[in-house]
C-alpha cells in the first residue's frame, strides 16, 4: 500500500512552546495548521533544523500530538539536527514537510497495547486519542527506558483520558518494574481482542516480534520503524528496509511504505544486521 503525496505540504510554522520533559527530552510545538489538520497517527514530518545548510537534510519526526492548528514533536538532542531543534524558542520559525508515510491502522479493537521504548513514545499520544475516539475501550501503554529520568511522562500518553493505563519499566529499576519493556508485554496479550502497536529501538521490536510469534495472533500488530532518510517521500532510495516478500527477502522504502508496518512483513533477522541510521 503506497501513500499518496496529495496531502503533503511544505509549511513554515512558528514555534509556540518548547517543553522540557526531563532526561533531555523536549516537546516542540509549532503552529502548522495544515499538518495539524491532516496528519494521521504514525505519520511523520521532515523538519528543517535551523536556517543554515548544516545539516543539509531535513530530519524525520513523528507527529506526536495535534491540537487545533498546532502540531507537536518529541525529541532529544542526539546530533547536529536534533540539537538545533531542541534549542528552538517560541516565536522562531519551523519548516515542516508532511504529513509523510503510512500511519497506524486504527480500528475498533476492544483493547490496545502500545509498547513504547525510549523516544519511541513519540507517535503514541496521537494514536491513543484516535483509538479512544474509534471505540477502543482500554489502552494500555507499557513504557520503558533506561532510567526514570528518560521515561516519557506517563500523563502525556493519557492526557486526562481515564481509559488509558500506563505501566512503566526501567532497566535500572529507578521507576516501576525493573527490566526491559518487553518483559511486561506477555501479561497484556489476550489474542483476538487486543491490537498491538510498538515503537522503539530495533532490538526491542525484534524481542516483541518473537513474543508475538509465540502468542495467539492479535487483530493488528504494527511497528513504527526508522531508517536513515534523505527526502522522506520516495525519491532518494536511502531508506530501504528488509521485508519478507512472496519470493523471499525484499526491500521496501521506510518513508513510503512505512514507517508503520505489519510486524510479520518485516525481515527482523536482516534488519538487525543493518548499521544505525545516519544522515548528512
Ligand atoms: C520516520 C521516523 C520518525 C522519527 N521520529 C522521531 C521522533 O519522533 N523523535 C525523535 O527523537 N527521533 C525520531 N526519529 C529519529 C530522528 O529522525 C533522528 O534522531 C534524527 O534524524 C537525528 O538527527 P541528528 O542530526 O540530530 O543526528 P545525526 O547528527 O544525523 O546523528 C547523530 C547520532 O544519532 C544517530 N541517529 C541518527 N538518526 C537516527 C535514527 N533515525 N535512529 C537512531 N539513531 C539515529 C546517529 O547514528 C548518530 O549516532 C525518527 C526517525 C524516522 C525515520
Ligand atoms: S527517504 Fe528518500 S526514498 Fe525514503
Amino acid at each position: 500500500m503506497s501513500t499518496s503525496l496529495r496531502d503533503v505540504r511544505d509549511q513554515r510554522g512558528e514555534v509556540v512552546a518548547v517543553a522540557q520533559l526531563g532526561g533531555g527530552m523536549v516537546e516542540v510545538s509549532a503552529r502548522l495548521p495544515h499538518l495539524a489538520g491532516v496528519a494521521k497517527p504514525g505519520q511523520f514530518a521532515q523538519l528543517r533544523c535551523g536556517g543554515s545548510t548544516t545539516p543539509l537534510l531535513r530530519r524525520p519526526f513523528s507527529v506526536a500530538w495535534t491540537e487545533d492548528d498546532v502540531a507537536s514533536f518529541v525529541l532529544a538532542p542526539v546530533g547536529v539536527g536534533t540539537r538545533r531543534l531542541a534549542a528552538l524558542r517560541p516565536g522562531e520559525p519551523l519548516d515542516a514537510l508532511g504529513p509523510l508515510g503510512q500511519g497506524f491502522t486504527v480500528s475498533g479493537a476492544t483493547r490496545a497495547l502500545c509498547v513504547s521504548g525510549g523516544l519511541g513514545c513519540a507517535p503514541f499520544p496521537l494514536l491513543i486519542r484516535a483509538l479512544r475516539r474509534a471505540g477502543t475501550q482500554t489502552v494500555t501503554v507499557v513504557s520503558g527506558a533506561a532510567s526514570a529520568a528518560r521515561l516519557y511522562p506517563a500523563a502525556r500518553f493519557a492526557r486526562g483520558d481515564p481509559g488509558v493505563h500506563v505501566e512503566q519499566v526501567t532497566e535500572d529499576g529507578s521507576r516501576g518494574r525493573r527490566g526491559l519493556v518487553t518483559d511486561a508485554v506477555p501479561a497484556h496479550l489476550d489474542g483476538a481482542s487486543t491490537a498491538v502497536y510498538a515503537c522503539g529501538p530495533t532490538p526491542m521490536m525484534v524481542a516483541l516480534a518473537r513474543i508475538l510469534q509465540g502468542s495467539p495472533a492479535p487483530p493488528i500488530a504494527q511497528v513504527s520503524l526508522e531508517a536513515p532518510m534523505g527526502c522522506g517521500y520516495g525519491t532518494c532510495l536511502g531508506c530501504a528496509l528488509p521485508v519478507r516478500g512472496a519470493d523471499g527477502q525484499a526491500w521496501t522504502l521506510c518513508c513510503r511504505e512505512g514507517p508503520v508496518m505489519d510486524v510479520e512483513t518485516v525481515d527482523w533477522d536482516e534488519l538487525m544486521t543493518l548499521p544505525p541510521a545516519h544522515v548528512a
